[in-house]
């Protein structure tokens, strides 16, 4: 089991091995063509096991290590071009200076799972020579992190976004996948993946779990966790930019204040200037999407131009579930 203390004779193959038989017994499901697993209770991609089996036996966190937690398509490069921002803008003389125009926000701030811990099972990486603060991303949901992240010290963003967005960003960007296979998308395909989604089985899912996991941490322990709305980002951002800064120990400095800095950084991590960035007009940072796919709308409510009133009704069941452990949007 991957609580177990590592064993040091075991060899990459050996281990590997080990993965295949644990991947073998646990349930299985595809999205999109992707296979996926029931592992500790949610459903993880089968390519990333290794990855967050690895990450859970060898990560040793710093107490001023900052990790950036979400589900997938909730906000996650926009807070890894914000952060990023935030905890290196006095490192340089301006913020144009931020390499944001040839690096995609993922490349600057890495997830722990999917690259950080890559086929690391016997040889983890070094990361104690990274400069401090350490800036990393996970996908996991809170009770799958290691316990040595519990139990320190380290401060975890979470952005989490209402479910009917998120499940109709997080379509966009899988139909990418199938469309490329020559499948055309209709209205019974869409309502078998809400069904699914609402259901719990999506990557990192279930959707409740996830969110209320991170959401009770913060609750009970602020100083840990904070939570972020993606919807409360886009109506006050600057509101929200203070509070980070804030968390993540690098306030804006009254001088700041004056100079307009917060507004600056709004603007150069907006979706806007995003998209109009060299690395992601025409780059690809993970090898099978190119980053122009990582940016589409990002706008709150779109989700009533693709779903019937009947879809949106099955998420009733996910809201329920929020409702009942005391969480609304
Ligand atoms: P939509 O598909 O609704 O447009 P993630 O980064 O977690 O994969 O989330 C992707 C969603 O965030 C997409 O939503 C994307 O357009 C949106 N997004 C990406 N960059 C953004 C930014 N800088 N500001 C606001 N939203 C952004």
């Amino acid at each position: 089991s991957p609580s177990e203390p590592k064993n040091s004779s075991n060899t990459q193959e050996q281990l590997s091995e080990k993965i295949k038989d644990l991947e073998l017994s646990l349930p299985k499901e595809l999205w999109f063509g992707f296979p996926m697993q029931l592992y500790q209770g949610y459903w993880c991609l089968s390519v990333l096991l290794e990855g967050i089996i690895a990450f859970q036996t060898h990560f040793q966190p710093h107490d001023t290590d900052i990790i950036l937690a979400s589900l997938p398509k909730t906000g996650t490069t926009w807070l890894k071009s914000l952060l990023f921002a935030l905890l290196n803008r006095n490192k340089l003389s301006h913020l144009s200076e931020l390499p944001f125009n040839t690096k995609n926000p993922h490349e600057l701030v890495l997830h722990l799972e999917i690259e950080v811990f890559k086929n690391s099972l016997t040889n983890p990486p070094d990361l104690t020579q990274l400069p401090s603060p350490r800036l990393f991303a996970t996908h996991m949901p809170y009770h799958s992190l290691p316990d040595s992240i519990k139990t320190s010290k380290c401060r975890i963003v979470y952005v989490c976004r209402n479910p009917f967005d998120t499940f109709v960003s997080l379509w966009h960007f899988y139909l990418q996948f199938e469309v490329s296979k020559g499948t055309s998308p209709d209205k019974e395909m869409m309502e078998g993946y809400v069904n699914k989604y609402c259901a719990g089985v999506s990557p990192f899912g279930p959707y409740e779990d996830h969110v209320l996991g991170y959401w009770k941490e913060s609750k009970e322990n602020p100083k840990h966790v904070l939570f972020i709305e993606y919807e409360g980002l886009k109506k006050e951002p600057k509101d929200h930019l203070k509070k980070l800064a804030e968390f993540v120990g690098c306030p804006f400095s009254e001088e700041e204040e004056k100079e307009n800095v917060i507004d600056k950084i709004i603007e150069l991590c907006s979706l806007k200037s995003m998209k109009e960035m060299e690395v992601n007009k025409n780059g690809k940072f993970y090898v099978w999407v190119e980053n122009k796919a990582l940016f589409r709308k990002g706008e709150v409510g779109d989700w009533s131009n693709h779903l019937t009133s009947s879809m949106a009704k099955q998420f009733d069941q996910i809201l329920e579930k929020l409702k009942e452990a005391g969480f609304s949007f």
